[in-house]
């Protein structure tokens, strides 16, 4: 008798377990997915590099206040290329930004222009 509660708890134990486990890998499965995504702490990275380096060109949060530099919510998307392309050599009014930011800067900037709207 005693021996049979025992296996039945443990029983539910083992389907405890297993239930675990599949919101484990199910979690993990969703992390992976997502891992593309900046996370919210890579864009705030970004925010403060825009505010520090570009803000004063480019506006506070990308909005150009009327200058000349490009409204960066309207940056392409999809141009990564172009994006550290044109910061690495500076393009027009813009100077260059080679050896000022780093690799890990510009993916930090990418990541927050991503937030914005427009194309
Ligand atoms: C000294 C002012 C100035 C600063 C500081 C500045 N920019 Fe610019 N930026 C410009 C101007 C002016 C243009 C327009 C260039 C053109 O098309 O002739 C521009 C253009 C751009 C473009 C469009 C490039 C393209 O391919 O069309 C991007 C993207 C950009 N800036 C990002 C940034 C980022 C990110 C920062 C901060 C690291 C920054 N800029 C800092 C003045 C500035």
């Amino acid at each position: 008798m005693a021996q049979a509660a025992s296996s039945a708890r443990s029983r539910k134990l083992e389907r405890g377990r297993a239930a675990l486990l599949a919101v484990s890998v199910l979690l993990l499965m969703a992390a992976s997915a997502r891992a593309a995504e900046p996370t919210s702490e890579q864009i705030e990275e970004g925010v403060s590099i825009d505010e520090d380096f570009c803000a004063k060109c480019h506006g506070r949060d990308m909005m150009n206040s009327g200058g000349l530099a490009l409204d960066l919510r309207k940056f392409p998307k999809s141009d990564f290329a172009r994006f550290r392309n044109s910061l690495l050599n500076g393009k027009g009014g813009m100077p260059a930004w080679r050896g000022t930011l780093t690799d890990e800067d510009i993916d930090l900037l990418w990541a927050y222009i991503g937030t914005s709207s427009g194309d």
